[in-house]
């Protein structure tokens, strides 16, 4: 068992560059200056509100997560990124539509300090965006050396140790790994002879984890899941860690569909159909980001239901996802779901579920968890795919050969055995006869 000792203190400071500051990223920013200030609590985040149960029940050990594993307080944190439009995080902010101007009003000054730097960025791979805040480079080699340059400038500025980076960018177009993915050198390759399979995400990760920095995918691009850049990372001794934040819809069924399984009831439909009117809905409209998502969306259940070892219960079940853009509702998104399921003897239910949902205010705990856990990582020593941190992904990122795990529960007991085991705790595996031994 690894030993405490092993784990490097938080320091001071911890740098979280983002790219893509939207609805998301101004929703966390803004969002920790108000819990600094007071004036709001950091609900949903594990970091900030989760304990942490050590040892038998009878010690009544329950320390905050923060405590236990020494995380940076969240004054401490310094917030950077990029973006293809220059608004500062105020206007941003407002754009995105998603907290009160009343409280963006009280935390101003400090929210229009943080302004992005330019984003590297192929209308190919986001249709629906014409970005006007871009660098130029002779080749994508040359835009990774600049967002290096980015790097190391915010560093020195800011006078930071650690940075973790975490994209919130809009998802790019649907793409499988191909040849130039497969190892670092044709990675390299393609990077300085602009190869068109290598998207933007990809050239902020190859810098960051050229640069020593944790890289976190919140969308669900290919980005990081590539050969080549898990090859890299692994060089670098860089946590990495994927794909696509687990919000709304994807939380509910990956809470629900593990308890239709406990109980072996059937299901032999599942439709779920989304409205939404934020930026992220508009890019969404275009196929081939919406074929993303899509992807990303539709694995879950599959993996959790797993029909070849339930054929009786789920071989035929019929799994549909849409996603609709609809203006009105802004960040307000509505998820339907409509679910078929059976029991007893095969005699139809149905159960509906409409969960009126706000995108962004689900998904920025999660960014912050990530950065922080991303950064424990990276102090434990720990490098590569980080699976612990399935929790929070529709689209997990798993080790060669092995079917990821989707089912919320498992996750969180996966997630906190890990902070036990890195801690020198004992594993906690509820089998409790230890309680009615004589
Ligand atoms: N909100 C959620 O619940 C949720 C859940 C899972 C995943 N996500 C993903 O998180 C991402 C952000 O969501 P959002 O609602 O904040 O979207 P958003 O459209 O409000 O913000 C994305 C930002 O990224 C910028 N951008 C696009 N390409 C870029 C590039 N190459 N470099 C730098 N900036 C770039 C855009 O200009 C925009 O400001 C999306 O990919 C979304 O699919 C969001």
């Amino acid at each position: 068992m690894r030993k405490k000792e092993n784990i490097l203190p938080a320091s001071d400071k911890l740098g979280i560059l983002i790219p893509g500051m939207g609805a998301v990223t101004t929703t966390l920013i803004a969002g920790i200056i108000a819990v600094k200030k007071g004036l709001a609590k950091p609900i949903g985040s594990l970091t900030q509100m989760g304990t942490i149960r050590l040892g038998k029940r009878t010690e009544k050990r329950i320390p905050m997560i923060k405590d236990f594993i020494s995380l940076p307080g969240i004054e401490n944190i310094i917030f950077g990124g990029w973006d293809i439009f220059d608004d500062n995080m105020y206007e941003a902010a407002l754009h995105a539509g998603v907290l009160d101007k009343t409280l963006l009003d009280k935390i101003r000054p400090d929210l229009e300090s943080i302004k992005p730097m330019p984003g590297v960025f192929d209308p190919d791979y986001v249709k629906r965006l014409h970005g006007t805040f871009v660098k130029k480079g002779h080749s994508k080699m040359d835009l990774a050396d600049q967002l290096k340059q980015d790097i190391q400038q915010f560093k020195k500025a800011n006078n930071l140790e650690r940075l973790v980076m975490v994209w919130c960018g809009s998802t790019e177009t649907y793409i499988e790994s191909s040849e130039v993915h497969t190892t670092l050198k044709s990675f390299e390759k393609g990077l300085a002879e602009n190869d068109p399979a290598i998207a933007p995400s990809m050239i902020y990760a190859y810098a960051a984890i050229s640069e020593g920095i944790p890289y976190a995918n919140g969308a669900p691009n290919l980005t990081v899941d590539i050969p080549a850049l898990i090859e890299l990372a692994k060089i670098k001794k860089v946590p990495i860690c994927g794909k696509d934040f687990k919000t709304g819809q994807t939380l509910i069924k990956t809470i629900l569909a593990p308890g239709f399984k406990a109980r072996l009831l059937g299901v032999s439909g599942w439709f779920s159909t989304n409205i939404l009117g934020n930026r992220d809905g508009e890019v969404l409209d275009e196929p081939m980001s919406f074929k993303s998502k899509e992807v990303s969306k539709l694995g879950s259940l599959e993996y959790i239901l797993q029909p070849e070892i339930y054929p009786d219960l789920y071989k035929d079940f019929y799994h549909k996802v849409r996603i609709n853009y609809y203006p009105p509702r802004g960040d307000n998104k509505e998820g339907w779901d409509n679910i078929d399921i059976f029991g007893w003897l095969g005699y139809p239910m149905q159960i509906k579920v409409d969960f009126l949902c706000r995108d962004s205010i689900l998904a920025a705990p999660i960014v912050l968890d990530v950065a922080f856990f991303m950064d424990f990582a990276a102090r434990a020593g720990m490098y590569g795919i980080q699976e612990w941190l399935s929790f929070y992904f529709k689209s997990p990122m798993v080790a060669e050969g092995l079917y990821p795990e989707h089912d919320l529960f498992i996750q969180l007991k996966k997630l906190k055995n890990t902070l036990r085991y890195l801690m020198g705790e004992d594993l906690i595996t509820h089998l409790g006869m230890e309680y009615y031994e004589e």
